[in-house]
């Protein structure tokens, strides 16, 4: 799909993204191995879910979609008939994680420690994505795993066995290996002790908690152990991630007020927020209130004069998926904004580093790409022209807001690639449009 997109004179209203990827990729798997009957409402959309979805069933959860229960008031919400710890069942073929590599590195902590044969694949992207990085700790913790290039990529088989806890310290702050080894760790005979290097997000750490698990914080470090977990209803808050588009549009465009009612504010997540009060961007945070243990609130952001800011440290993780849009916000700023640190970016669902410094460079951005971020000065002004997906979501809504940002006509190439988190994304571009 092509998607041509001009500036609007205007950038007013109220944006609904979809609930949000991470949480309800934990609530469907922590909850398919409580030991009861739970509903997920505002459950994301997109082709990432029905990849977690599809896992989860396959391995003989029963999952089934509805409207007319009392906790989503006629809204879409999901049943999920836990087994237990123990009650998943060997899956008849390959689970395929798709484009997702929250499913992949989240189920393979479950498969790990699972008394059956198994093999999880995933996309071409997905195939070549690291992940030595769950094998590695979860071998020492006793699993069979077999991959690609010395178990390091996709495919993956699992044979069932019985896990031991380990004491390990993560060589990255990455949320899906550390949800990885704490769902291992449900599964393991004595405790895990887990060092983090730096923050990442505690979607994992926050709803095992709210299930009665054990599980005990200590800074950067999490000790995990084994309990049976009791389900819990989820009203899952809107993407931070995919709130974090229109909070750029806002206050980058010359004329524009955008509201983004319940979206998520973990604080985990809301370093993209930080980043735009660094730049001086104009937002306001009201009601904020607690949806079963994660934090949200309305936000609203108008036009802004913005300024350059400098993104690295242990903030990366905190902003990581929102680099992309961020960068776009830098072309609008004053200054030079530089981004260091972010070398993980370029093992995301594409070299998003590069991904982002080509499609601003062909915009006409002054971008430069380092080898772990990048460099903008700001020029406040952007020329249409053509760019790419380059086969990523996040960089294909990237480029759909710089053409809401940019002077004459920017077309996006395999503009579809957004339906990976954010299927609605080219209808309420199109709205924005007039
Ligand atoms: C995610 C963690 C992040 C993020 C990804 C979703 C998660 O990756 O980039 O889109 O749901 O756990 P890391 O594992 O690098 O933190």
């Amino acid at each position: 799909m092509i998607s041509k997109i001009t500036s609007p004179r205007t950038l007013n209203g109220t944006i609904r993204p979809p609930g949000d990827k991470s949480i309800s990729h934990r609530a469907s798997l922590l909850n398919s191995i409580s030991t009861g009957v739970s509903h997920v409402s505002n459950f994301c959309v997109g082709d990432d879910r029905s990849s977690m979805l599809g896992c989860l069933r396959a391995l003989g959860v029963n999952i089934n979609k509805h409207t007319n229960c009392g906790i989503s008031k006629g809204d879409e919400c999901f049943e999920i008939v836990g087994s237990g710890l123990h009650g998943l069942s060997e899956p008849t073929d390959v689970l395929n994680a798709g484009n997702s590599g929250t499913t992949m590195r989240l189920i393979s902590g479950l498969l790990a420690g699972q008394d059956f044969f198994s093999v999880i694949t995933g996309d071409k992207s997905l195939r070549n994505r690291p992940m030595k990085r769950i094998t590695a700790p979860l071998t020492q913790m006793g699993a069979e795993i077999n991959g690609r290039d010395n178990d390091s990529l996709a495919p993956l088989s699992f044979k069932g066995k019985s896990l031991e806890g380990i004491e390990y310290t993560m060589p990255v702050a990455s949320a899906q290996l550390k949800s990885c080894l704490i769902i291992a760790g449900l599964y393991s005979n004595t405790p895990s002790v887990i060092h983090q290097p730096a923050e990442s997000r505690d979607h994992t750490e926050r709803m095992l908690n709210s299930m009665g698990g054990l599980l005990q914080i200590d800074g950067l470090t999490i000790k995990t152990a084994s309990k049976e977990l009791r389900p819990v209803d989820v009203k899952v808050p809107s993407d931070t991630s995919g709130s974090a588009f229109w909070l750029v549009a806002g206050a980058c465009h010359p004329n524009a007020k955008i509201t983004i009612p319940g979206m998520g504010m973990n604080p985990t997540r809301t370093g993209v927020l930080e980043v735009l009060k660094s730049m001086n961007a104009n937002i306001t945070i009201e009601n904020e209130h607690l949806e079963g243990g994660e934090p949200t609130a309305d936000v609203t952001v108008s036009t802004s004069e913005l300024i350059a800011t400098e993104i690295s440290g242990d903030l990366i993780p905190r902003v990581l998926d929102e680099i992309p849009i961020l960068a776009l916000a830098a072309c609008y700023a004053r200054g030079t904004t530089v981004i260091n640190d972010a070398e993980e970016l370029r093992v995301k669902e594409s070299d998003r580093i590069s991904a982002t410094v080509d499609s601003l460079k062909r915009l006409g951005a002054k971008i430069e790409e380092t080898s772990d971020g990048m460099s903008i000065t700001g020029t406040h002004t952007l020329a249409g022209t053509e760019v790419e997906s380059h086969g990523d979501h996040r960089i294909a809504m990237t480029n759909g807001i710089a053409g809401l940002l940019a002077s004459g006509v920017t077309t996006v190439g395999n503009s579809e690639d957004a339906s990976v988190s954010y299927p609605s994304f080219w209808e309420v571009i199109t709205e924005l449009q007039g």
